[in-house]
C-alpha cells in the first residue's frame, strides 16, 4: 500500500479517488492520513465508503508516535507527502501554523520514513519512495516575458507559505543528500477543479457569483498564473511515482498562464452561459480590493522535463477543465453548502473587512 498525507483535501483527496479508481494502480490500497483542518473534508471522500482499499486514519503529520505507529503496521511501500497548510492569504494573517505542519510536520514525516526504511530489507528499501508534493511558488516571481520556471530556476520564496515549501522542499533534498532516503520531489502550478476548497480564486468566484455576492479581484487583477486541471496533477504525481530519478524535482504545469482578471471573466462567461442570473451579467458582480500582501506577480512553469523525461503531458485543456469545474460546484450545492458552515464564514469575514 502508499500511505497518503492530507488524503483528505482538495489535491489528495482528487489523488486517492483517482489511485482508487484507475488500473494503472492494480487496486493498491491507500492508507490516507489526514488531521482534518478547516481544509480536511471526509465528505470528499464519501464515494469510497465500506471500499476496504481506502484506510482513513485521523492524525497529525507532526505526531512521530503515530508516524511510527502507522509505518510498522502497514508498511507501505510509498508515502506521497500532501498534507500541508495552503492558502497564501491564511499564510499572511497567520504564519505559525504553516511553520508548523509544512516545516516541522515534513521533518517529523521525514525522519519518521527514514527510521522504517532503516528497517526493510534490501529489495523493499530499494523500490521505496518518498514522494513530496510541493508549489511553483517557490521560485518566487517572474518579470513580464522572463522564461518560465525550470527545475533549476533560483528558490525565492515571497510568502510565509512559499518559504515553508521552500524550507520543506530544501529538507527533502537533504535527506536524500545526507541519508540516501530515495525522494522525489514535485512542484505544480495552480490546480483547480472538484473539491476546491472556496477560499481559492477560482472556487471562490463561482460560489460567490451564484450567492450575487461581489467577486472580489486584488490589486489590478493582471496577476498571471499558470492553471492546471486537478487529475492532470494526479496524473503528474503517479507518473513520477512510478518512473522519477531519485533525489529529482520535476515541475508540473497546465502551459496556460493567464491572468487573474481573465480568469474571472471565464467564470462569469460561464456561469451566464450554465446558469444565466436573471439580474445581468455575472461580470457585474466584479469589484477590485486592496491588494494581497507582497503579492507575486507572475508564475510560469516550463514542463518541458517531466515530458521528455517520462512522457508526462495535461490531457485537460484550460477551456476544457474549467468548463468541467464550473458544471461541478453547480452541481454540488450541497457539498458547497457544507464547507460555508463554520470556519470557512470566520476566514471571510477576517480576510476580507479589512480589504
Ligand atoms: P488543502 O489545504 O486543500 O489540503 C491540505 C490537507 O492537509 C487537508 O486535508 C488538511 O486537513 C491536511 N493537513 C493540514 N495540516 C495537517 C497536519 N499537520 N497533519 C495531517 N494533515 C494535515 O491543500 P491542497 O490545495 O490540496 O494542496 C495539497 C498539497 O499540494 C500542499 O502540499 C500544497 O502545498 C501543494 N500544492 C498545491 C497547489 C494548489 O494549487 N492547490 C499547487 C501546487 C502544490
Ligand atoms: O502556484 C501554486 C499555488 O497556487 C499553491 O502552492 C497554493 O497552495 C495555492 O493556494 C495557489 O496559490 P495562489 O495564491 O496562487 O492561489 P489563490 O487561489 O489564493 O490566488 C490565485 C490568484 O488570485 C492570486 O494572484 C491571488 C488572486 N486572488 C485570490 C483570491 C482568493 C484574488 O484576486 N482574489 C481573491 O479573492
Amino acid at each position: 500500500m502508499i500511505l497518503v498525507t492530507g488524503g483528505a483535501g482538495f489535491i489528495g483527496s482528487n489523488f486517492v479517488l483517482d489511485w482508487l479508481g484507475n488500473p494503472a494502480t492494480r487496486g493498491e490500497p491507500v492508507l490516507n492520513l489526514d488531521a482534518l483542518t478547516y481544509a480536511g473534508n471526509l465528505a470528499n471522500l464519501a464515494n469510497l465508503q465500506g471500499n476496504a482499499r481506502h484506510v482513513f486514519v485521523h492524525g497529525d503529520i507532526t505526531d512521530r508516535a503515530l508516524l511510527d505507529r502507522l509505518l510498522a503496521e502497514h508498511r507501505p511501500r510509498a508515502v506521497v507527502h500532501f498534507a500541508a497548510e495552503s492558502h497564501v492569504d491564511r499564510s499572511i494573517h497567520g504564519p505559525g501554523a504553516f511553520m508548523k505542519t509544512n516545516v516541522d510536520g515534513t521533518f517529523t514525516l521525514l525522519e519518521a520514513a527514514r527510521g522504517y526504511w532503516h528497517t526493510l530489507g534490501d529489495a523493499d528499501k530499494t523500490a521505496f519512495r518518498f514522494l513530496h508534493v510541493s508549489t511553483d511558488e517557490v521560485y518566487g516571481s517572474l518579470a513580464p516575458g522572463a522564461p518560465a520556471f525550470t527545475e533549476d530556476h533560483r528558490y525565492e520564496p515571497n510568502s510565509p507559505y512559499s518559504a515553508s515549501k521552500a524550507a520543506s522542499d530544501h529538507l527533502v533534498r537533504a535527506w536524500h543528500h545526507t541519508y540516501g532516503l530515495p525522494v522525489l520531489t514535485t512542484n505544480c502550478s495552480n490546480n483547480y477543479g472538484p473539491y476546491h476548497f472556496p477560499e481559492k480564486l477560482i472556487p471562490l468566484m463561482i460560489v460567490n457569483a451564484l450567492a450575487g455576492k461581489p467577486l472580489p479581484v486584488y490589486g489590478d487583477g493582471q496577476q498571471i498564473r499558470d492553471w492546471l486541471y486537478v487529475r492532470d496533477h494526479c496524473s503528474a504525481i503517479r507518473t513520477v511515482l512510478a518512473h522519477g530519478r531519485l533525489g529529482q524535482t520535476y515541475n508540473v504545469g497546465g502551459w496556460n498562464e493567464m491572468a487573474n482578471i481573465d480568469i474571472v471573466q471565464t467564470v462569469c462567461s460561464l456561469l451566464d452561459e450554465l446558469r444565466p442570473d436573471p439580474a445581468g451579467p455575472y461580470s457585474r458582480l466584479i469589484t477590485f480590493v486592496a491588494d494581497r500582501p507582497g503579492h507575486d506577480r507572475r508564475y510560469a512553469i516550463d514542463a518541458r522535463k517531466i515530458e521528455r523525461e517520462l512522457g508526462w503531458r495535461p490531457a485537460e485543456t484550460f477551456q476544457s477543465g474549467i468548463r468541467k469545474t464550473v458544471q461541478w460546484y453547480l452541481d454540488h450545492a450541497d457539498w458547497v453548502a457544507q464547507v460555508q458552515s463554520g470556519a470557512y464564514r470566520e476566514w471571510v469575514t477576517t480576510n476580507y473587512a479589512a480589504r
